[in-house]
């Protein structure tokens, strides 16, 4: 049996449309709060997609303790189930002061409480563990920066947006098909990001084209925008260890915005 943890947030979703067709337990956070150990009549499962984690970057930095015992705690109780166990990592690991992708073997230095608990987290994974890094994570559900400008570009005519952070878009069913490569492989860290990177100014234009909005983006920096957390100024992943390649973000984009488009004929 195979189990999906955070099955109700935007990786967990794509894990359990992706993972359907096999024996699947997908717990949402009502089903299982992860800081607390795993209830009992879970038994052992063969494979643990630990999608579960606190990713309120923002609200991390007011109580790094809550989002440690999320990220750190919860990824614990994860592994005690005594499973094989993928573990989602981050991009905010990294300071972000490289102007070329980081690969592997490039140290984690995270600048963020919410870094710093996810890169604890890697750890609390345990030996039988795939590390798997991702970045800048959308789809059609849940809280992300594509259905933020939809939402925004309904609304206005122009959305100011950062253009000194550099990253790859990654579509959460790119990130849950190539998930199936990734178990394949031994235990370890991969970096596993779609192609291609991106301002999140110059993505906000490609979300209005491609959804064929004519809403303007003015490009602004970190610092006007002034958010708690700090963010990475250049955080492209990439792998040298053979971990699967994503299609490019904008194909993710177009799937996403087709996905929208069909749940909303469905309404
Ligand atoms: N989003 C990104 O840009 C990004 C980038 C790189 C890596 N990642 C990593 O990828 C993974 C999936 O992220 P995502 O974007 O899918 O996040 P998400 O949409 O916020 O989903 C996370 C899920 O975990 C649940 N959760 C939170 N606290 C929990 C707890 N104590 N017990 C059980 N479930 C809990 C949330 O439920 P509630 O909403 O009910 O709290 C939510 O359904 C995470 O490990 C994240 O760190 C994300």
């Amino acid at each position: 049996m195979y189990l999906v943890t955070g099955a109700g947030g935007q990786l967990g979703r794509a894990l359990t449309e992706e993972f359907a067709g096999d024996e699947l337990v997908a717990l949402s956070h009502a089903d299982w709060d992860v800081a607390l150990p795993p209830p009992p009549e879970l038994g052992r499962p063969d494979l643990v997609l630990h999608a579960a984690a606190w990713t309120n970057v923002d609200g991390a930095e007011d109580d790094p303790q809550g989002a440690s015992a999320v990220n750190v705690g919860g990824t614990a109780n994860a592994a005690s189930l005594g499973a094989p166990i993928v573990y989602y990592s981050t991009d905010y690991v990294f300071d972000g002061t490289k102007r070329e992708p980081y690969l592997e073997s490039d140290g984690p230095s995270p600048q963020s409480a919410y870094g710093r608990s996810k890169l604890h987290g890697e750890a609390a994974a345990g030996a039988n563990a795939w590390i798997v890094r991702s970045s800048w994570l959308f789809g059609p559900t849940g809280n992300n920066f594509v259905r933020t400008m939809l939402r925004l570009g309904a609304e206005r005519d122009e959305v100011s947006v950062v253009d000194d952070q550099r990253g790859s878009p990654t579509f959460v069913g790119h990130l849950a098909a190539a998930t199936r490569q990734v178990i394949d492989l031994p235990f370890g860290t991969y970096h596993v990001a779609a192609d291609g990177d991106v301002t999140w100014a110059e993505f906000a234009e490609a979300i209005f084209e491609e959804a064929g909005l004519g809403t303007r983006v003015r490009r602004i920096t970190t610092e006007e925008l002034g958010r708690p957390a700090p963010r990475p100024a250049y955080s492209v992943l990439r792998s040298e260890k053979g971990a699967p390649t994503l299609p490019h973000w904008r194909e993710g984009l177009r799937e996403t915005l087709a996905a929208i488009r069909k749940a909303d004929r469905a309404e």
